[in-house]
């Protein structure tokens, strides 16, 4: 496709992210570095605890800045906005970067009705009459295929069903036609049938709108849906990148098959949690130096204890010690499992 010739919108180099505890500071996120290029999908995906949500809040200076150390560099259009004041973040946010959060309750006061919120938000960074910001608003409700706008409009977040609502905060991350869209797991809480929908509409947005959109996610199956290219995260650092197509085409990390093993199956029950890797992921104060997937992986080894190279192929690297001619037989063990032959 024709998105690696885009300029690039944010380039994130080099993100550490630390916090304070009892016991010291801990790092949760290690040394991350990726771009996104403008209208481009980039997915973030990793189980629960990867460290996904600390990456993308810390990068938009949504972190406790008492509590929490953020080291690297990230520049938005060319401006570096690590080290901005919060105010003047806070002016980006909602203007040229919008997140969308899992739980759509947290971007919505219960006490307003969703029309009004969005308006507001319309109004906070354009000078224009409050009859203009409703009219918006409910283009921008019909738009995000609430059935019937005029009437949503007046409603409160209460009166909406859970799919009904994260399309209202939709329509509220668009409502200034953001560069960057940011979704955190936007469709964990939403049944099957709604996060289809969900999905579908991101799309449509880039489509329609030319957003760029971070699309953060636990679940291979979405990723396979709507993105360009994926990160794979694991204990804080990306082991795993490329394009969509060559990482499912032929992935490196032994994390990734995992994650590729756990997709569910098109028809049937959808699992909650992943059954292939078995285990947890550590918790930032327990990761394993090395690679820190090791304690987990079904083929490490003494090697893995120290910092794994880097393996390429073009655009489509990862961090593993298995070199290429052993990971053919191994991979094709490791997603055979879940192939019926
Ligand atoms: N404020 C904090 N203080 C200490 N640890 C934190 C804090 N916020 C997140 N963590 C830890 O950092 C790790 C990564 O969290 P997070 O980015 O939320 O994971 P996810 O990939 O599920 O979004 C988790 O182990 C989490 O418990
Ligand atoms: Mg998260």
């Amino acid at each position: 496709m024709e998105q690696k010739t885009k300029p690039i919108l944010l380039d994130v180099d080099g993100l550490s992210v630390s916090f304070a505890t009892d016991r010291g500071m801990v790092r949760a996120v290690r040394d991350v570095s990726f771009r996104v290029h403008e209208g481009e999908i980039l997915s973030i995906v990793g189980e629960s605890g990867s460290g996904k949500s600390v990456t993308l809040l810390s990068l938009l200076g949504l972190h406790d800045r008492k509590t929490t150390k953020v080291d690297g560099a990230v520049s938005f259009r060319g401006r570096h906005i690590l080290d901005l004041p919060a105010g003047r973040m806070r002016a980006i946010r909602g203007k040229e970067i919008a997140l969308i959060s899992q739980d759509p309750m947290t971007a919505l006061t219960p006490v307003y009705t969703i029309g009004w919120q969005i308006a507001e938000q319309i109004r906070a960074h354009e000078p224009v009459s409050a009859r203009v910001a409703r009219r918006r608003a409910v283009e921008l409700l019909g738009e995000v295929g609430l059935s019937n706008p005029g009437e949503a409009v007046d409603r409160y977040p209460h009166q909406l069903s859970g799919g009904m609502r994260q399309r209202a905060v939709i329509a509220m991350a668009l409502s200034c036609n953001p560069a960057l869209l940011v979704a955190d797991e936007p469709t964990t809480a939403l049944d099957v049938t709604v996060q289809a929908q969900v999905l579908d509409l991101l799309l449509r947005l880039r489509k329609d709108f030319g957003s760029a959109i971070i699309l953060i996610t636990h679940d291979m199956g979405v990723v396979a849906e709507v993105a360009d290219r994926v990160a794979v995260m694991y204990a804080g650092r990306i082991v795993e990148r490329g394009r969509t197509e060559e990482v499912f085409a032929s992935p490196i990390h032994p994390y990734t098959w995992g994650l590729m093993a756990s997709i569910p199956p098109l028809s049937g029950v959808r699992l909650q949690r992943l059954r292939s890797i078995s285990g947890m992921p550590p918790t930032p104060e327990t990761i394993a130096e090395g690679c820190g997937f090791a304690p987990r992986c079904a083929y490490a080894r003494a090697a893995c204890a120290q910092r794994p190279p880097l393996r390429r192929a073009g655009e489509h690297s990862a961090l593993c010690v298995i070199d290429d001619g052993e990971r053919q037989s191994l991979r094709r063990t490791a997603l055979a499992v879940e192939e019926p032959a």
